[in-house]
């Protein structure tokens, strides 16, 4: 017999991220009661109780926390600039790490359950196909070592918890100008300039309304442990931005293909951190989205709230 939780109090930390903006709103969406949690950058109002929150502040998230009650937290917080953690060691062990280990233990002490947001660059990529939930982590850079301590401390603290790996998040932006893989390479095509795009950086796009709705779903089940929750696609960065092109109909003359070496990024990446779906959507009984479903939505929902 499937076993449901009964989800009625959402805290979303970081509901003003990429993510976490779209989970904070489906949560609405679906009646939850839902806290949001943001950092530097507040978040507008919109039905949803918000609350600033330093994740590296432990006295603040047990306050916080203590104080909405909630039954599931959502973690979308952390600090998602590859190269800035590379040249920030400390700071991104702080917020990825530490960060991750204050949440984890307000949610133990008000009894909820923590969904915590990772990512495929936990893997080095060597495989050379999508990666399953159980296969061994060996990150390359202090981002991804920083993350996958961050899945450690979530999974130490409860049995009840999850860890749910994306990969390269897209989607429309509504709460800030901060650009992502999909919306960079669109406005760089609409204002005519050329794009360099890796061909060696394998990926499985993740379009964020969607990704919300799964996250969502296995809170709701008696999911636990490890989810990849990606899109099921697996191909180039080159090859994503020209099927951007192709579905926002823009110059893929102006998409120059480039390889990892000859660029000057800090951090080192995995060649394809490709994420198996398979385990999360025989949980939920449903389809990833492809990445051609997401920007064919992209393309329809451009410009509505
Ligand atoms: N983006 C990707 O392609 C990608 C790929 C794989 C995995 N992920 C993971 O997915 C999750 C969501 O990523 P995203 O791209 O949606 O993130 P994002 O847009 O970069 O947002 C991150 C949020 O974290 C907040 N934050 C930073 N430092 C904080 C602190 N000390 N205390 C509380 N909040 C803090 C930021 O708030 P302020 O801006 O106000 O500081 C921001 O709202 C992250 O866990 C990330 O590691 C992302």
């Amino acid at each position: 017999m499937d076993i449901h939780y009964f989800v009625r109090r959402i805290a979303v930390v970081g509901a003003g991220g990429l993510l976490g903006q779209y989970v904070a709103a489906k949560a609405l969406g679906k009646g939850y009661q839902v806290l949001g949690t943001f950092h530097d950058t507040s978040i507008p109002p919109s039905g949803i109780e918000a609350a600033r929150l330093d994740i590296t502040d432990a006295d603040e998230a047990r306050q916080v926390l203590r104080g909405f009650g909630p039954e599931a937290v959502i973690l979308a917080s952390a600090l998602t600039n590859v190269d800035f953690c590379e040249r920030n060691p400390s700071k991104a062990w702080a917020v990825n790490a530490e960060g991750t280990l204050n949440i984890a233990q307000a949610c133990d002490l008000v009894g909820a359950r923590l969904l915590y947001l990772s990512t495929d660059y936990v893997f080095n990529g060597e495989k050379g196909s999508p990666y399953l939930e159980f296969e061994s982590p060996d990150p390359l850079s202090i981002y991804a070592r920083t993350k996958l301590e961050g899945e450690r401390l979530t999974m130490d603290a409860s049995t009840k918890n999850v860890v749910c790996r994306v990969s390269v998040l897209y989607g429309w932006n509504r709460l800030s100008q901060k650009q992502n893989f999909v919306t960079w390479v669109i406005d760089s095509l609409r204002k005519g300039k050329e794009v360099q795009l890796f061909r060696d950086q394998t990926v499985s796009p993740t379009y964020v309304p969607h990704c919300a709705d799964v996250l969502l779903g296995l809170l709701e089940s008696n999911a636990r442990g490890i989810f990849h929750t990606s899109g099921p696609d697996c191909a180039s960065r080159y090859d994503i931005g020209m099927k951007i092109a192709e579905v926002f109909q823009l110059d893929a003359s102006l998409i120059k293909s480039a390889m990892t070496d000859e660029s000057k990024l800090v951090a080192r990446r995995p060649a394809c951190s490709c994420l198996d779906v398979g385990k999360a959507e025989g949980e939920l009984n449903m389809k990833m989205l492809s990445v051609e479903e997401g920007l064919r939505d992209m393309r329809s929902t451009e410009g509505k709230k």
